[in-house]
């Protein structure tokens, strides 16, 4: 089998330690001849690298294994680049959860107003990873996972429309594996019908391979638990807040009992509840930073302390093999069917052709081929278009450097009550994120 040089850009992301582990653990299905971490903080990613060095050398020492900040070094030679970068770190992610709080909206790294300066944030750099990926091998494709990923997947759009970068959420992956354990299946023995935008849809069919129909099964238990399983199905979705997310999805299903919803929807649909339910000095980035942040970094010490990995290794991020799953169907062109970030052209069939929605796509070496969800409910294709034009006008104030535009992104999503309160959250995210945001004029 051909064997694979992958580049891991945001090496020094807390999710890095899992996704090589995972690869590891993958390497009968997607062989790998060189493996490079590539971020531009050096000091971050070091203590990752260094560990992680010593890992590989014990378990897999045919791996030729870098970390670098030279991007002419991480992407020379490279076929498939992963992207997990945060631009602005966790320093920036409190503020994106805390600004809009302070001001009574929800705070949240991917939806309202935080979700909107995240992407200003992410926009500009996304792009400039993808032209050094292809100034350095332009053949190589970019599996991108990197939030918010539907302000980025509509910037590929406008600005990279050539580029072969494919845009993918963990999110319904985790729930399906919540759905087949109650339904006491495998997630592999399922297949879905799905539409909606990133972190904002619904599964409209969740059948076996014979073709029997679970919906109702599931809807059953999750109109009673939400998605909360006693079991531990999903070992990124775990803390305290993740399981009042997961059990929220009682309350989302009630609105529709059609259809499976998306947990992220709960900021849309209950936004009071949502900031009634936060502590505007404790969230979910601090959460982030005493729990999982913390356990890598430590785990990453001790193994550079010891010299060994022996005993103290990282954890495999098994949530993640959908990644491996995708490069797979680009690499040997497996037509392998998954939820993707794609533009809608007739997916949905009455919605914007011009719309990046989340639907099915079978996916080959070529990319990405949709397949049709037919037509939709009024309720979800109105929500979903005020969405999609919060994120469509989000890039265009990007581009133009609009201040106009940016404050009718924020008056238009749905978490935020008025236009006066989404001038004032906007006023103070511009203010935070002087150094990472055009001027908007
Ligand atoms: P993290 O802060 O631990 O790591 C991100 C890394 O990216 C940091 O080391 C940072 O220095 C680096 N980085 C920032 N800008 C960069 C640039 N321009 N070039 C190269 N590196 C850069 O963050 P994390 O919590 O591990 O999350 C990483 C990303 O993965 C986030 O965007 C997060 O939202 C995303 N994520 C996505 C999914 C998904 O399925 N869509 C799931 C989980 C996490
Ligand atoms: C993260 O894992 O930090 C996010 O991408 C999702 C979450 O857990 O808040």
């Amino acid at each position: 089998m051909k064997e694979f040089s992958v580049v891991i850009a945001g090496g020094g992301s807390t999710y890095t330690p899992g996704i090589v582990m995972m690869l590891l653990d993958n390497l009968d299905r997607f062989p790998i001849k060189q493996l490079t971490l590539y971020d531009n903080d050096a000091d971050r990613q070091n203590v990752l690298g260094e560990s992680l060095d010593i890992l590989l050398k014990e378990q897999a020492p045919d791996i030729t294994f870098h970390y670098t900040t030279d991007p002419e070094k991480a992407f020379t030679g490279a076929d498939f680049c992963f992207a997990h970068i945060r631009v602005g770190k966790y320093d920036m992610r409190e503020k994106d959860e805390k600004i809009p709080l302070k001001h009574g909206v929800v705070g949240q790294e991917t939806c309202g107003p935080g979700g909107v300066a995240y992407g200003m944030r992410s926009i500009g750099p996304m792009v400039e990873l993808i032209d050094l990926m292809e100034q350095y091998s332009p053949d190589c494709w970019m599996l991108n996972y990197s939030n918010p990923a539907a302000i980025i997947a509509e910037a590929c759009r406008i600005l990279r429309p050539n580029s072969k970068v494919l845009n993918i959420c963990d999110m319904p992956v985790g729930t399906l594996r919540r759905m087949s354990q109650i339904i006491d299946k495998q997630p592999n023995d399922l297949e879905v019908r799905y539409f909606g935008l990133n972190h904002f849809g619904w599964w409209t069919s969740v059948k076996d391979k014979e073709g029997h129909e679970y919906l109702p099964q599931i809807r059953d238990y999750v109109a009673e638990n939400g998605y909360l399983t006693q079991i531990e199905v999903d070992t990124q979705h775990m803390d305290q807040s993740w399981q009042d997310t997961h059990k929220k999805a009682k309350d989302l299903l009630a609105v529709d009992p059609r259809f499976l919803p998306n947990t992220y929807l709960k900021y849309y649909f209950y936004p009071d509840y949502e900031v009634e339910h936060s502590d505007a000095d404790y969230t979910r980035a601090n959460e982030v930073i005493d729990g999982r942040e913390q356990e890598v970094f430590s785990t990453a010490r001790t193994i550079i302390e010891n010299e060994t990995a022996a005993g103290s290794g990282f954890s495999i991020g098994s949530h993640a093999t959908f990644i491996v799953d995708l490069a797979r169907a680009i690499a040997f062109n497996t037509h392998e069917r998954m939820l993707m970030i794609v533009e809608n052209n007739g997916a949905i069939a009455n919605f914007d052709d011009d719309a990046m929605v989340e639907v099915p796509c079978i996916i080959g070496s070529d990319g990405p081929e949709t397949l049709s969800q037919g037509k939709i409910p009024e309720f979800e294709r109105a929500l979903m278009y005020q969405q999609v034009t919060v994120e469509k006008l989000a890039v265009e104030a990007y581009i133009e450097g609009s201040y106009q535009k940016f404050w009718q992104a924020l008056t238009l999503s749905k978490t935020v009550p008025s236009a006066a309160v989404a001038k004032n959250v906007l006023d103070d995210l511009i203010e935070a994120n002087q150094e990472y945001w055009p001027e908007f004029k």
